[in-house]
């Protein structure tokens, strides 16, 4: 069962979202609202705004929203359940006994004891004589007493269960310890067998920014395969969220942060005295891995492997940093392949001056770029402009434009002008290709159906936005605001008249909750959703206010859906023109 209603209500009355929020932003006044600058993105000027009326907050540079226990959730990265509890402490309300599921928070509270008992575990065999090697082993590669003590290293000996015993004698089932990835299952000869998924390995704990063990890395001592064994995701970890030593580096840099593919390099950094260091733990870094760091940090410095493999790893690092507005510069290793291989062997100076030294995102495809050509040549000067002229075109700012256009006129002995005009031609087909681009995936998921457009989705470009699509988020902005329209309509308006699968989902529960006489506030509908709904839903739910919130204008909205359902055969994009079939896209005129 759910937490109930009433209780969600009497939290929502005792505390107001302002104090809620103005630990985590600093909020100024503006009118009726207030602003902030965003907790969830890196941003410069405010675009995080409270609605203290609606007690809900909306960010328009990241589309981040909802209401305080969404807030929660998203900020203290906590679960529905755990949310609520650290907010009724707050408002100093007892949570209800029982009567609401914490079935999922307590199995996640076992999973993350269970993992904090291994890493003890773990860590204190390196005091034992069965963990002498391992130890040697650290100390060979620079990695003393204090070190381990900070990273919490440890060993998993050479045995099959050996942790599988010591847990089982802390109270732990093996299939408990299964589910938290720390023993595999093999059902051979019928019955299910449990053994140790780390064995003969350092063992390296993953914390996340609460401090909790969420997963473990686990290198073979010296050579072999596979170099490391790591925890697959599990209820409480989620690889491609996660950011190797964030926990430490959050608290130790000034708005930059050092980015590195390993383990490894990341230990090394903090060894010599480079606390801002962290990794992606050798997957291509993720949009929200990147999110993350924006959140800590102003400019990240990518300091990858200098093999190709680092280097296209760089590449698509910088694709995905690009989104997030921070600044990105480059370390260009030389002497040695990665961090922790130059600090062995130069010491943390060598770093020092290659940070000094770090190429902007600008200069480092140049240069990416300039040792594929033979500058003697004036074919390869040629070759050599044409793609700087590519990277140029990106720029948005016209000073950083100016300032690389003089210097490759300079480096190649070319006219600025020319260049420049050069790259005016090349963004402008640069715009075109992307446009071109875009209308294909528009193509692409329309053909899928309309009617697919769901959470995830790669969404319509927001001027050309199905005109259904638009009248089924209208109607639920409007009904978010005023409930009394539902009755009003319900027997022309049911769920099947939706063809977007979220805003069906979101229009059901409203009418299940209002037939049932319940509210239907941002705060009681957040316990059936996901962060990521929620945040579609406060999206709308913001937008709702901005509207006329007339019953005419839901009802024209509701016309459109049922004229949609009568014409639901017309559209089949693949018998229109791609011109023609935009045009159904295209925005209704009377908005
Ligand atoms: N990695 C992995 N599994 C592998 C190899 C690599 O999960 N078989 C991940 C690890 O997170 C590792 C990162 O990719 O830290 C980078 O790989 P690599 O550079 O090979 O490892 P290092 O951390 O540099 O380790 P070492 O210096 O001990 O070789
Ligand atoms: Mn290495």
């Amino acid at each position: 069962m759910a937490i109930a209603d009433s209780f969600l209500q009497e939290l929502r009355e005792r505390l107001d979202i302002e104090s809620v929020v103005s630990p985590y932003v600093t909020l100024k006044r503006r009118g009726r609202l207030m602003v902030g600058l965003c907790p969830f993105h890196n941003e410069k000027t405010p675009s995080f705004t409270l609605y203290p009326e609606t007690e809900s907050f909306f960010c328009f540079g990241c589309n981040t929203g909802g209401e305080i226990i969404t807030f929660i959730r998203l900020i203290e990265n906590l679960d529905f359940v755990e949310a609520v509890k650290l907010l009724a402490q707050q408002a100093g309300m007892q949570m209800p006994e029982d009567g609401y599921d914490d079935s999922l928070s307590k199995k996640r509270q076992r999973m993350l004891s269970a993992n904090r008992e291994a890493a003890k575990f773990f860590h204190s065999n390196l005091n034992a004589p069965l963990g002498q090697e391992a130890l040697e082993y650290l100390e060979n590669r620079g990695i003393s007493k204090p070190l381990i003590k900070r990273f919490g290293l440890g060993f998993a000996p050479d045995s099959w269960d050996a942790l599988l015993d010591h847990m089982r004698g802390r109270g732990y089932s093996a299939s408990e310890l299964h589910e938290a990835n720390l023993v595999r299952k093999s059902s051979k000869s019928g019955s299910d067998h449990y053994y140790d998924s780390f064995k003969n390995r350092i063992m390296i704990p993953i914390i996340d920014l609460r401090g909790n063990v969420v997963a473990f890395g686990g290198r073979i001592l010296g050579q072999g395969i596979p170099k490391y064994v790591n925890t697959s995701d599990t209820l409480i970890y989620k690889k491609s969220n996660v950011v190797f030593a964030l926990n430490l580096a959050k608290n130790k840099n000034d708005g930059k942060l050092i980015l590195t593919e390993g383990y490894m390099d990341v230990i090394a950094l903090h060894r010599g005295g480079f606390e801002n260091s962290v990794a992606c733990l050798g997957t291509a870094l993720t949009n929200e891995q990147a999110r993350l760091l924006a959140r800590y940090a102003k400019e990240i410095i990518l300091a990858y492997d200098s093999d190709e493999a680092g280097q296209r790893a760089t590449q698509k690092a910088l694709e995905v940093l690009g989104k997030t507005g921070l600044k990105i510069r480059v370390l260009k290793l030389s002497g040695g392949k990665d961090p922790d291989e130059i600090i062995n062997k130069y010491g943390p100076g060598r770093i020092q001056a290659l940070l000094d030294g770090a190429d902007n995102e600008t200069e480092y495809r140049f240069s990416r770029a300039r040792v594929k050509y033979d500058l003697n040549t004036p074919d390869g000067r040629l070759g050599y402009l044409n793609e700087a002229v590519k990277v140029l075109a990106d720029l948005n700012s016209p000073v950083e434009l100016d300032i690389y256009a003089s210097e490759l006129s300079k480096e190649l002995s070319v006219a600025k002008e020319a260049i420049l005009a050069q790259v005016k031609s090349q963004s402008g087909r640069q715009k075109y290709e992307r446009k071109k681009q875009r209308e294909k995936e528009l193509y692409k998921s329309a053909k899928k159906g309309l009617t697919s457009a769901g959470r995830g989705r790669a969404r319509l470009p927001a001027n050309c936005e199905a005109k259904e699509i638009k009248a089924e988020e209208i109607i639920i902005s409007i009904l978010l605001h005023n409930p009394d329209f539902y009755r009003k309509f319900k027997d022309r308006l049911g769920a099947e008249l939706f063809s977007d699968e979220f805003h069906k989902r979101i229009y059901s529960l409203i009418a299940e909750r209002i037939e049932a006489d319940k509210n239907i506030d941002l705060t009681s509908l957040s316990q059936e959703l996901s962060n990521q709904e929620m945040t579609d839903l406060s999206s709308l739910f913001v937008k709702g206010q901005d509207l006329s919130n007339t019953l005419a204008q839901y009802g024209d909205c509701v016309s459109v859906l049922e004229k949609a359902k009568r014409d639901s055969t017309i559209i089949e994009p693949g018998k229109l023109s791609n011109e023609e079939f935009l045009k159904l896209f295209e925005k209704p005129n009377n908005e």
